[in-house]
């Protein structure tokens, strides 16, 4: 019998930063990763229907793969259901992605630090409850980006990208302050890795863009430890789109990061 997947989830391509960093780790698993491209984006949908809609569609992904570990990877969906997702499906672990506001306080030497996100995930009760618990000491500054995780899209897609647009996205994060400048910018959404080069060029000054994709892939790892690999996968894995329908430069992309799409 095949060996039971990781399943790695996102409402779009943007969870493929947290794939690429757990095949290094864990490189005998099947990965079967799953875009809701249907419901993409989910930085604007309303809380409970979007809560419905991933609860349902976890029942048939759980049904379906039988998946070892389920990776929701993807900051918009976890700060808004991963206790019911939990409670839903309490045979299957499930690892989310936060926005990383514990480690970028502990880093910060200036104190201030702003936390780049879809508009969902900074109106979040639990984004908040991050802040009081592990950043009070801190000015954390949290910007709600409308059109980055579209543009982070177009842009792994090789579509070009306006400086001038991307840089209006990304200027609210640089906060000068009583001679202190933002050091740590926490990239809060699984799709903005894909323009850290390009945020890097445009910044006004150089900061720390804190990507959770590694830490994400330990914490698999460390919770698989009682399912070790039985026979190591060396075949590709497989991509799972809800629309049922990307486009060809979307194919081409899961192609060059090793996957089929089904
Ligand atoms: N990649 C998702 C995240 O980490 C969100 C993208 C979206 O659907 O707006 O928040």
């Amino acid at each position: 019998m095949a060996e039971r997947p990781v399943l790695v989830f996102d409402s779009g391509i943007g969870g493929l930063t947290v794939l690429r960093e757990a095949r290094v780790r864990m490189p005998d698993r099947r990965f079967v990763y799953v875009a809701d491209d249907a419901g993409f984006p989910y930085g604007d949908w309303e809380e409970e229907a979007l809560k419905q809609r991933i609860v349902a569609l976890f029942g048939r992904l759980i049904a379906e793969h039988r998946p070892d570990i389920a990776v929701i990877a993807c900051n918009t969906a976890s700060t808004l259901v991963l206790t019911e997702l939990r409670a839903a499906y309490p045979d299957t672990p499930f690892v989310g992605t936060v926005p990383a506001i514990k480690p970028a306080a502990e880093r910060t030497r200036s104190g201030l630090v702003s936390v780049l996100a879809t508009p969902g995930t900074v109106k979040r009760e639990y984004t908040r409850g991050l802040i009081q618990s592990f950043a009070a000491q801190c000015h954390v500054r949290l910007v709600g980006s409308q059109n980055l995780a579209r543009m982070a899209e177009a842009h792994i897609r090789g579509e070009a990208i306006d400086d001038v647009a991307l840089r209006a996205e990304t200027a609210p994060c640089f906060v000068e302050e009583a001679g202190k400048r933002t050091d740590i910018v926490v990239l809060a959404c699984t799709h903005y890795p894909f323009l850290a080069n390009v945020f890097r060029r445009l910044a006004p000054w150089p900061v720390d863009w804190l990507d959770p994709a590694e830490a994400i892939a330990r914490r698999a790892v460390s919770l698989l430890k009682s399912k070790p690999v039985t026979e190591p996968h060396h075949g590709l894995d497989t991509a799972i789109f809800t629309s049922g329908n990307p486009d060809f430069q979307t194919r081409r992309l899961m192609h060059g990061f090793g996957l089929s799409v089904s």
